[in-house]
């Protein structure tokens, strides 16, 4: 079952959700690559665009709830730096030993989407009320 954006992900931040909706697209292709059989080359290129998109996702995430003055702020900062670490920890995993890449890449998937959801139910969803001026843009 893969994970789909739903109004029950919605933070209240336009931008934000454009963002979080981009993330999972990119975190199901690591889950339809691993369906497909792909090869380790071929996740390593979804895993570096995951890096990538998430390390600028929540850069801008962190900016925004700056200047929004968001009560999760802080909290926010703390969840990213451990997420990203978490995503390191199976990425060293999966450059190990190429002949378990794709079962680590499914661990990985089931543990970063539910890390995810939960992630923007409790914390990101602080951004809705502080957003309505930024939305009217
Ligand atoms: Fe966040």
């Amino acid at each position: 079952m893969k994970v789909a954006w739903s109004e029950a992900l919605s933070t209240g931040n336009r931008a934000i959700d454009n963002q979080h909706k981009y993330l999972i697209d990119i975190i199901n292709d690591v889950a339809d690559l691993v369906e497909n059989n792909g090869t380790p080359a071929q996740l390593k290129k979804i895993l570096n665009l995951l890096q990538y998109y998430t390390e600028w996702h929540f850069c801008n995430e962190e900016e925004c709830m700056h200047r929004l003055k968001c009560p999760t702020a802080e909290k926010n900062k703390d969840a990213h730096a451990q997420f990203i670490d978490t995503f390191l920890a199976y990425r060293a995993e999966i450059d190990a030993n190429e002949s378990t890449a794709l079962d680590v890449a499914s661990r990985m998937y089931k543990t970063l989407t539910s890390w995810l959801v939960q992630h923007i139910q409790g914390i990101d969803t602080e951004l809705g009320p502080v957003s309505a001026e930024e939305n009217a843009r």
